[in-house]
């Protein structure tokens, strides 16, 4: 069995592709099994025989790793004995899924020994695009490097997500100092594909107030890889816990993280950043 990261990394991506794949096979059914989790918190039949297809070909392919998926059977422990351990979140944006939209992606990340992510492939299976970035080795998308320029906060468009469930004034609070500094918000309803985009540069950053590991590490490893800034989650909290996660252009983190305020307080800023 090899630990190679390159083969990890070109593994997760075509995994992520195949995955995609069978995930829209589901979209179109007439029939398709939607279970309510709780008010707009929807797991369908999609979600669970994507994460099955997912584990099944990591545990033949990497037999010694773990595997925490959102739908699954992880029990939150980062295993420290384990080289890797898989972050996956079948389908990021069921709502979207489950509406007709296409903003929903499949979310592939990888933590070392240390809790540290090393590893992001994101995949849209609708616009057929694979986000993939491997720390030291910059980020793809299908395959093509690319180089983001520096953006202000009013350069583009923040994402910004509401979590189901949280109290609503961090993100009443951000949104209120975004509008007033004049910028604009775009929500996606997939937390991952919207990190994605901020490592494209398409997105000038994005916030949420309370996320889980699933939703945030392959689009922090993106970002970090694409010179863009990031908290950093497995630092700022734990496989177990969900935490806010912000994330951004460099020449917009410092407005972004000021915007925030409170909610991020223990969480490592921009101006604490070692780069590491
Ligand atoms: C959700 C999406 C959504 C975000 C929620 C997440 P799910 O994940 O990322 O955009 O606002 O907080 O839970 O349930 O679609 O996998
Ligand atoms: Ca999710
Ligand atoms: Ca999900």
């Amino acid at each position: 069995m090899s630990i190679d990261p390159v083969e990890r990394q070109l593994f997760a991506e075509e995994l992520s592709v195949e995955a995609g794949l069978l995930a829209l096979s589901y979209r179109d059914q007439d029939d398709l099994e939607v279970r309510s989790k709780g008010v707009l918190d929807w797991v369908t039949e999609a979600d669970l025989a994507t994460e099955r297809l997912i584990r099944n070909r990591i545990a033949t392919t990497f037999p010694d790793d773990q595997i925490l998926g959102e739908e699954g059977l992880g029990d939150g422990q980062h295993i420290r004995s384990a080289y890797s351990t898989w972050v996956v979140d079948p389908i990021d944006g069921t709502t979207c899924f489950v509406s007709g939209l296409p903003s929903w992606c499949v979310s592939i990340a990888c933590i070392d020994v240390r809790g540290h992510p090393y590893l992001g492939v994101i995949r849209d299976p609708v616009g057929k695009e694979t986000f993939s970035a491997l720390q030291g080795h910059g980020i793809t998308i299908n395959g093509h490097n690319i180089s983001v320029p520096s953006k202000g906060i009013t350069d583009g468009l923040v994402g910004v997500g509401h979590p189901r469930n949280a109290p609503n004034q961090p993100t009443l609070t951000f949104l209120q100092g975004l509008l007033s500094l004049g910028g604009l918000f775009y929500n996606s309803g997939s937390a991952a594909l919207a990190l994605a985009y901020v490592a494209a540069g398409r997105l000038v950053g994005f916030y949420e107030s309370d996320l889980r590991a699933w939703d945030a590490l392959a689009g922090e490893v993106l970002i970090r890889e694409s010179g863009g800034w990031s908290t950093r989650f497995m630092r700022d909290g734990s496989l177990a816990t969900s935490k806010p996660v912000l994330a951004a252009n460099r020449g917009s983190a410092s407005a972004m993280w000021d915007l925030a305020g409170d909610v991020l307080e223990g969480c490592s800023s921009p101006a604490q950043d070692d780069g590491q």
